[in-house]
């Protein structure tokens, strides 16, 4: 997308050197950076791909839940796990309708996730053998989004940060079904308190791998906080998460599979263990243990439905004209 100013007379034009200071001054006030403003492309290539991979990222993760929607194991736990998979697809499409103010195609962006030429989070590769992984994945999955997007609400690129805000309040409502989960099924017998435990074993540090590569080798973060679009580093929002979430494990009655977890006096922080980052590299390098599968039930959902897009787009054309 080119910025209006473009169609005009060069000697109309404001040159490249005073978008830019007008581009940084607004970034210098924390101002909003709007679609129709001129912005470096670079800016405009880096939250394409971030939006994208975070739209990515909400439609893969209705799967792993949604294997659950038809053997939920009450009409109300159903209702529930529906609408919060329901949430996640409208997480989807207010990024991807983010994206598109960049300039992107939806279309285009999906056939990239297919193509396996762009990402989503690693967290989702991962199976979802029994019920409490339903609440596991509430309590840390969507906890661990949280903070990672409570921040995004106040991102310089307007579109992005709005569709933030809504979003946040739902991941704050899936959050706290799944710790009630959790809850309900910590009061019950000791086989429900054992896939309790067995669940937040497996999911620990799957979460804690959300927040992205540690600082020193994550390279494109200094760049995004520099424009506005990160606000917090990658180990400084991990460190928010294991503080928030290490007294509620313990409300709950489960053990974080660290030995080394511990408050630390100097800080008042928790410290933790080191994390397996080759997992994370493998995960996201396609190897996970459901990349194949999630990946192939997109491309169905796309192929099967292809008929929908096709008579959609068809109506809505008939009626512009
Ligand atoms: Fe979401
Ligand atoms: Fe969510």
């Amino acid at each position: 997308m080119s910025a209006p100013t473009l169609d005009r007379p060069a000697a109309e034009r404001p040159d490249e050197a005073a978008l830019q200071r007008q581009f940084d001054a607004t970034i210098a006030a924390d101002r909003r950076i709007e679609p129709r403003d001129w912005m470096p492309e670079g800016y405009r290539r880096t939250l394409v791909r971030q939006i994208a991979q975070h739209a990515h990222s909400e439609i893969i993760g209705m799967q792993p839940e949604g294997d659950w929607l038809l053997a939920a194991p009450s009409m109300r736990r159903k209702a529930i796990l529906l609408a919060k998979v329901q949430d996640e697809a409208g997480h989807g499409l207010y990024l991807y309708s983010a994206a598109e103010t960049l300039g992107a195609d939806r279309a285009d962006l999906t056939d990239k996730l297919i193509e396996r030429r762009q990402k989503y989070s690693s967290i989702f590769n991962y199976p979802t053998p029994t019920y409490a992984d339903v609440g596991v994945i509430g309590w840390l999955v969507d906890g661990a989004a949280i903070c990672n997007q409570v921040p995004l609400c106040r991102s310089s690129y307007g579109p992005y940060a709005r569709a933030m805000i809504r979003v946040c309040k739902e991941e704050s409502f899936h959050q706290r079904q799944g710790y009630e989960l959790l809850m309900t099924m910590m009061r019950g017998t000791d086989a429900q308190r054992a896939m309790v435990q067995d669940a937040v074993d497996r999911w620990w540090w799957p979460s804690l791998m959300m927040f992205g590569p540690p600082d020193d080798d994550s390279p494109n973060s200094a760049q995004s906080m520099a424009w506005g679009i990160k606000r917090h580093s990658n180990d400084e929002l991990r460190q928010r998460f294991v503080d928030m979430t290490v007294p509620q494990a313990a409300v709950l009655g489960v053990t974080l599979p660290d030995q080394e977890l511990a408050p630390d006096p100097e800080t008042g922080r928790y410290r933790f263990g080191a994390i397996d980052w080759s997992e994370f590299k493998q995960v996201l390098a396609g190897h996970g243990p459901c990349n194949d599968e999630r990946i192939a039930r997109r491309r169905a959902a796309r192929d099967d439905n292809a008929w929908v897009t096709e008579a959609a787009t068809a109506y809505a054309r008939k009626h512009e004209s």
